[in-house]
């Protein structure tokens, strides 16, 4: 083909040559090998071909990833890519959103998830992960993941939410959770995939599903709207309900829904697994786990800080971000064509050994000697789509690490770490971080403070 002259083909980078069912069932069965392979063949930009997801071009450069997250996002729709979760989450979703759009609703829900004021969520952050911690049957193995998720569950329901009263607490903790369980099942999103989500949200074909919890919810926003004391609540609820559009109009009903749903199903599964790689990381690192207690039972969270940021970069619980190209573009060297989804590949930056040393190791310390950077490490994406609650969800997770291990003696369950499997969009430890788990006996300064 002749090209006009100073026109760069377009190209996409090598990949496998399998055909895209056998890629996709490579991709499903063990995804992080499979990407480990294709990054030792074909270098740091390759292509993946999978079904119903188009062709995903993977970038492990951070030069080539800090494009992507500073480029136009007019021509970087990441909205466009997670449109599988419509039906769910709605059309105001600011997941799901691109362009002007998203901006003006990402505009509306920032100021709610700064950093400072996560500290106002820090008792009831404590009391909730206390509650359940105080439950934890004491010498068995257990897994993890469903006391985290209990807590993650609870903490979004009260400081998101805003939930206080406990009867109300427990019937909307039902509802939520049933519809995260259904929303969770392979077999439910292969429908969303063969019939469309605009086709399943158009007809209304989970509405069913989805009827309880946005009753509750409706509720919840209804009785919220008309709260006396609604200018001196801190929950995200109320604060939305107070953030007004460029234009001063208040954000509707359905907005507010569509929101509170995208926080529970962003920043519920995802936190709670995180802490179960957390404590899975520790109870196999136990020269690790010595010294955070030590600092914990002296007041410090320097180091607690330094755990909970390895933890998110040698076992992110997202592998990867997307953004849909909409017009060719240049990375790192290469014209890409429209319509790729350009994929930043959190797992295999984080283990580039020209970035950290021995990559593959969990050492906390290399956060103390040196701050993480803001295209080497990415567990929450990057650029206008960074995830909103990034400081909420590392917060929470050092508050709920610092409780747990001010109160409880942990060891692993097993000699071996967790094998990593992919749960819906997350990657989870294969038994949900087994653990087994004494009452410390002596008290703590931090139990104290
Ligand atoms: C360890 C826990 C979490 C991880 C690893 C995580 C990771 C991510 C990632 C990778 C993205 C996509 C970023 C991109 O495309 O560049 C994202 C987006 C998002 N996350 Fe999180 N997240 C976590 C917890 C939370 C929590 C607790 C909340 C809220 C309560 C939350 C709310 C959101 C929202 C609203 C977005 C969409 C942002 C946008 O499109 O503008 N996440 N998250």
């Amino acid at each position: 083909m002749n090209l006009p002259k100073g026109t760069v083909p377009l190209s996409l980078p090598p990949g496998p040559s399998a055909p895209r069912a056998l890629q996709t069932a490579r991709w499903i069965a063990r995804p992080a090998a499979f990407m480990e392979d294709a990054q030792r063949r074909y270098g740091d930009m390759f292509t993946l071909k999978i079904a119903n997801e188009g062709t995903w071009v993977f970038i492990s450069d951070p030069d080539a990833v800090k494009q992507v997250f500073t480029g136009d996002p007019r021509l970087l729709h990441a909205g466009e890519a997670n449109i599988v979760l419509l039906p769910v989450l709605g059309s105001h979703s600011v997941l799901l959103l691109d362009d002007d759009e998203h901006m003006a609703q990402r505009k509306l829900m920032l100021p709610s998830f700064h950093g400072e004021r996560m500290r106002s969520y820090e008792d009831t952050m404590a009391d909730v992960a206390g509650r359940e911690i105080a439950r934890w049957p004491a010498g068995e193995p257990l897994p993890a993941w469903p006391t985290m998720q209990a807590i993650t569950l609870e903490v979004i329901m009260r400081t998101v939410f805003g939930v206080q009263d406990s009867e109300r607490l427990e019937r909307l903790g039902n509802v939520l959770r049933d519809t995260l369980a259904f929303a969770a099942q392979p077999r439910r999103m292969a429908l969303l995939a063969v019939l469309g989500p605009r086709r399943v949200a158009k007809l209304g074909l989970i509405r069913s599903v989805l009827e309880p919890a946005d009753k509750l919810i409706y509720e919840e926003i209804d009785i919220r709207r008309g709260a006396p004391d609604l200018a001196d609540r801190t929950d995200v609820l109320s604060l939305l309900l107070q953030a007004r559009h460029e234009d001063g109009t208040e954000m509707t009903n359905e907005e507010l829904r569509d929101e509170l749903m995208t926080l529970l199903v962003a920043g519920h599964e995802t936190s709670a697994t995180a802490l179960a790689w957390a404590l899975d990381a520790l109870t196999h690192h136990p020269h690790v786990l010595a010294r955070l207690r030590d600092e914990i039972d002296s007041g410090d969270d320097t180091y607690l800080d330094a755990v909970v940021k390895e933890t998110l970069r040698l076992r992110p619980v997202i592998a990867l971000v997307l953004r849909r190209l909409v017009e060719p573009m240049e990375i790192g060297g290469r014209t890409l064509p429209a319509g790729v989804n350009l994929a930043p590949c959190i797992y295999l930056l984080h283990r580039r050994a020209d970035v950290y040393d021995d990559p593959r190791a969990f050492r906390p310390e290399r956060f103390l000697e040196k701050p993480p950077g803001t295209y080497t490490w990415i567990p929450f994406g990057g650029g206008v789509r960074r995830c909103l609650g990034a400081s909420f969800a590392q917060f929470e997770m050092k508050v709920v690490l610092r409780e747990l291990v001010a109160r409880l003696d942990i060891r692993a369950a097993r000699a071996d770490p967790e094998r990593r499997i992919r749960r819906a969009i997350v990657f989870a430890p294969a038994r949900g971080g087994e653990i087994v788990v004494e009452r410390r006996s002596r008290s703590t300064h931090a139990l104290a403070a």
